[in-house]
């Protein structure tokens, strides 16, 4: 694809471009660094680090308030925002405080124990079978767990939730990703009507008794600020687990260091969310007629932003191309930028760290399984693996 790029037809769904789409990056980035893509309705592609920012923190010109555009194509047309997400300030800057506290430090902390036993059972699981996959069998099940902790997701309901999630964000049969938006937003309605009548400390418990500008969220409000959380919470966080431990498991020497020298973790835990970057594309609309490197973007265009190009630019982050674990300073673009860095952020750092340090007790030696295939998730705006065969071959003692 390097070689023949077609400028008007930069696909980011194409099967060799979402297995590695960096090579493109890199020539979209020096050469073309604002580029109209003619598929799934027209897009402009902004690839390099400081235009991804500046548009990502500027949302008088790159606009987030139109339902839908967040992904590239709109999976399922919708009039309503979803919450806080697809709102600009100042209407987002009061919809987000008054989820910001669900997110603090405190809750954080109280967290911290009841991620690391989820993590430890799925780990003890693992060293007893000796192999395993560590999508399926690791980084699903702690993120779509921790997840249920945090917002108080009926745990027995969460293969249910996570297959709806997934067809959701499946961009090659969209007709049924419309059947499981909606079947998940009946759900979502009837946990909503549950929490009314029987509150409990949960997130979407607190979102009931809070208020915006004097009023209580209307269902409808509670229903799109639930349809975000729920969906970006865990599977984000899964595919930056699987690309970490995938990396991992072929770099033994990065692993021996995180072993040896354990105050890495968090520099590591931030470099491979750069070098991952699990949201790669984020849409937004031009709000008003611009122009970018002599390129006229009218109002209303698509415009998305490369996270993932970003983040694998050169002129910002020498080596790239490479988990340097002491990387500093690593001002990566992993969370976005601006009024909508994620909320989630310090829930995803903390699922990375407690994975960094317990692999490191429990499985120092791994391998992807020989013969196996490694599978890439087949979305072009989100990176993780779909499968992760290991085999674990030495076992460190139980803790
Ligand atoms: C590694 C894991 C994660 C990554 C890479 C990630 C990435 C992002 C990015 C790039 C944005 C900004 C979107 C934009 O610019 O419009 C965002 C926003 C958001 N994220 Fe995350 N996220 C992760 C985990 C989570 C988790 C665990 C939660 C919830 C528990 C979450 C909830 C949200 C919410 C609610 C927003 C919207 C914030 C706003 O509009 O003000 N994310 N995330």
């Amino acid at each position: 694809m390097t070689d023949h790029l077609d400028k008007t037809a930069v696909d980011i769904h194409d099967p060799l471009f979402v297995r590695d789409p960096y090579p493109v990056y890199d020539r979209l980035r020096e050469q073309f660094p604002v580029v109209h893509s003619d598929l799934y309705g027209g897009f402009w592609l902004l690839t390099r680090y400081e235009d991804v920012k500046q548009a990502a923190t500027n949302w008088r010109t790159y606009t987030s308030s139109v339902p839908g555009v967040t992904a590239i194509p709109v999976i399922t047309p919708r009039t309503e925002p979803q919450l806080p997400i697809e709102t600009d300030p100042p209407l987002h800057s009061r919809y987000r405080a008054l989820v910001n506290p669900v997110f603090s430090s405190q809750r954080m902390d109280a967290m911290r124990p009841r991620v690391r036993t989820i993590a430890t059972s799925l780990i003890d699981r693992l060293v007893e079978q000796g192999h395993g996959d560590l999508v399926a069998d690791y980084a699903v099940p702690l993120s779509v767990d921790t997840l249920a902790e945090f917002t108080g997701l009926p745990k027995a309901d969460s293969g249910r939730w996570v297959s709806w999630i997934g067809r959701m964000f499946n961009v090659r049969d969209r007709a049924d990703g419309a059947l499981a938006s909606r079947e998940f937003g009946l759900y979502i309605d009837e946990l909503i009507a549950a929490r009314r009548n029987d509150p409990t400390d949960d997130f979407l418990s607190l979102l009931i008794a809070s208020t915006v500008e004097g009023h209580r969220l209307t269902d409808e409000e509670l229903h799109a600020f639930c349809t975000v959380v729920f969906g970006a919470g865990f599977e984000t966080t899964a595919d930056a687990l699987s690309v970490m431990l995938y990396w991992l498991a072929g770099h033994p020497d990065d692993r021996r260091r995180l072993i040896a020298e354990p105050h890495l973790t968090s520099t590591a835990v931030e470099e491979f969310l750069r070098f991952s970057t699990p949201i790669q594309i984020f849409g937004r609309n031009a709000a008003v007629d611009t122009e970018l490197h002599g390129q006229p973007i009218r109002k209303m265009d698509v415009v998305a932003l490369g996270f993932g190009s970003a983040n694998h630019d050169p002129a910002v982050f020498p080596q790239p191309g490479t988990c340097v674990l002491d990387r500093g300073p690593n001002p990566h673009l992993a969370f976005g930028a601006g009024p909508h860095r994620c909320l989630g952020a310090p829930v995803a750092r903390l699922e990375l760290q407690i994975t960094l340090e317990e692999f490191g007790r429990r499985i120092p030696d791994y391998a992807v399984a020989p013969d196996a295939m490694v599978d890439w998730k087949t979305r072009g705006d989100r990176r993780g693996l779909r499968s992760l065969p290991v085999i674990i071959r030495s076992r460190a003692g139980t803790a």
